[in-house]
């Protein structure tokens, strides 16, 4: 059943492949679509960065995707104790389950700005409701956004009620209703994005949105880009956090590997495009700036939802929808850290989940001093603010390792026999994955990382 309780042994699968795949939708569909593909895409100059977002995706995520649903069909168990598993299965050192560790860890930290972004959608939610959106013009919802980032009393709160949210779920492991709730909210998201896409297209300045998503220019392009639509494959596919192998140790048996994790990355990149599509045309009508940065969202959307009929009802459901979406990611993030975190010390789960939240709520502060601009929040030894700080840690370094790391694992040290049996005998598929996480997926990514920081130069 749906029950299951993650992280330990047994025989417990999904009641279907369908709440397999709306599970870990649930996990990919989050901020990381609809607040950071369109923040890094204004950085980072938009088509050529889309390219290669979408060539990371196919390349590299969906094989990485699939090598952690297989690590976890095979162990049926926690993720390092699943890849310990298939690791002995095929006659390699158990020691890679340490990729299950740092995935863990990549995370909590991850999650340490998470709520605090999603707490952002939640103060929008009620800004929304309450008719604070309408008939303000570019420059009054810029001050919106700027008088809560100022306010960080109000933003513990509000990360507060994520972190004690995801906690209770987790800890009681009360997954079946709300995963029941969440099947009927994801469609509605995704109207939603696409009704703003249309209103987009109707009122601002769409064409530019193509052009400035679609229409390639190189020039723009740095490596350091690349690494961020690397990192940023990884991360908007819950990869390399321990998250996948997790949900993989309940699939039931006949289920296809290859047809799930295409299904997932196709879902989770249509929303990243439409959340796109709805938000550039605004930025473009009103004159923002593409590379604004995490406020891109909170900056430009409003602006819409200001002016178009029924913007109040349509701008708060479209946050809760956000709400909705980052807290099944959330969700996903902390029982991971969670589950390994009972291992490690033998806790039970409901301690263990007190612990991991009260450190996450001390370290979300981090995240809601950074924003604020206290000055502590931004040493100088560090260069840069602690967001900042996390942020680049986790998906320009951790990530893309930890995806190196399963990618070189599963592809080199895992039995082929055990991988094809896994992906349901198909030779092909098997030769393609193969393929794809011997040689094309490790390249990429240490030519990548090392072309961005600068110890090779051609
Ligand atoms: N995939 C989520 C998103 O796109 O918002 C965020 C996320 C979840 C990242 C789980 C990493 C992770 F392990
Ligand atoms: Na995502």
């Amino acid at each position: 059943s749906f029950d299951a309780k993650v992280g330990r042994a047994g025989t417990e699968q999904w009641s279907s492949r369908m709440v397999y795949v709306l599970a870990m939708t649930g996990s990919a569909v989050g901020l990381g679509n609809i607040w950071r593909f369109p923040y890094i895409m204004g950085e980072h100059g938009g088509g050529a960065f889309v390219l290669v977002y979408l060539l990371c995706i196919g390349l590299i995520g969906l094989p990485v995707l699939m090598s952690e649903a297989l690590v976890g069909k095979f162990g049926r168990r926690s993720p390092a104790k699943s890849v310990a598993a298939i690791a002995q299965a095929s006659g390699s050192n158990r020691g890679w389950s340490v990729v299950g560790t740092t995935g863990s860890i990549a995370g909590f930290l991850i999650l340490s700005f998470y709520v605090v972004i999603a707490g952002w959608a939640v103060a929008y939610t009620w800004f929304g409701f309450s008719g604070q959106f309408t008939g303000k013009d570019a420059e009054q919802i810029g001050e919106l956004f700027g008088g809560l980032l100022a306010s960080p009393s109000s933003l513990m709160v509000v990360s507060l009620v994520m972190i004690a949210g995801i906690t209770f779920v987790v800890s009681r492991g009360i997954r079946a209703g709300l995963e029941a709730a969440v099947s009927k909210m994801m469609p509605l998201l995704f109207v939603l994005l696409s009704v703003l896409v249309v209103y987009a297209a109707v009122t601002g300045e769409f064409g530019q949105a193509v052009q400035f998503m679609f229409a390639p220019d190189f020039s723009k392009l740095t490596w350091t880009s690349v690494l961020v639509a690397l990192g940023h494959s990884f991360f908007t596919l819950s990869l390399a956090s321990g998250i996948v192998i997790m949900y993989g140790a309940y699939l039931p048996e006949g289920t296809s590997i290859a047809r799930t994790s295409v299904q997932i990355a196709l879902l989770d990149t249509v929303v990243a495009l439409l959340a796109g599509l709805a938000i550039f045309p605004i930025v473009f009508a009103n004159g923002l700036e593409p590379g604004a940065g995490p406020g891109l969202l909170f900056h430009s959307l409003p602006i819409a939802f200001g002016s178009m009929p029924m913007g109040q009802i349509v701008g708060g459901l479209f946050f809760l929808m956000v709400v909705v979406a980052a807290f099944t990611s959330g969700i996903s993030l902390i029982e991971s850290t969670v589950v390994r975190f009972c291992e490690i010390t033998g806790l039970s789960r409901i301690n263990s989940a007190m612990i991991v939240a009260t450190t996450l709520g001390l370290m979300s502060l981090l995240t809601v001093y950074s924003f604020a601009g206290a000055d502590w929040a931004s040493p100088e030894w560090l260069g840069m603010s602690y967001f900042d700080a996390i942020d680049q840690l986790t998906e320009k370094v951790m990530l893309p390792l930890g995806g190196l790391a399963i990618a070189v694992f599963t592809g080199w040290f895992v039995s082929r026999e055990i991988s094809l049996k896994l992906l349901n005998g198909n030779a092909l598929i098997h030769a393609l994955w193969l393929f794809c996480v011997q040689f094309l997926a490790p390249a990429a990514i240490v030519v990548v990382f090392l072309q961005s920081v600068g110890v090779l130069r051609f």
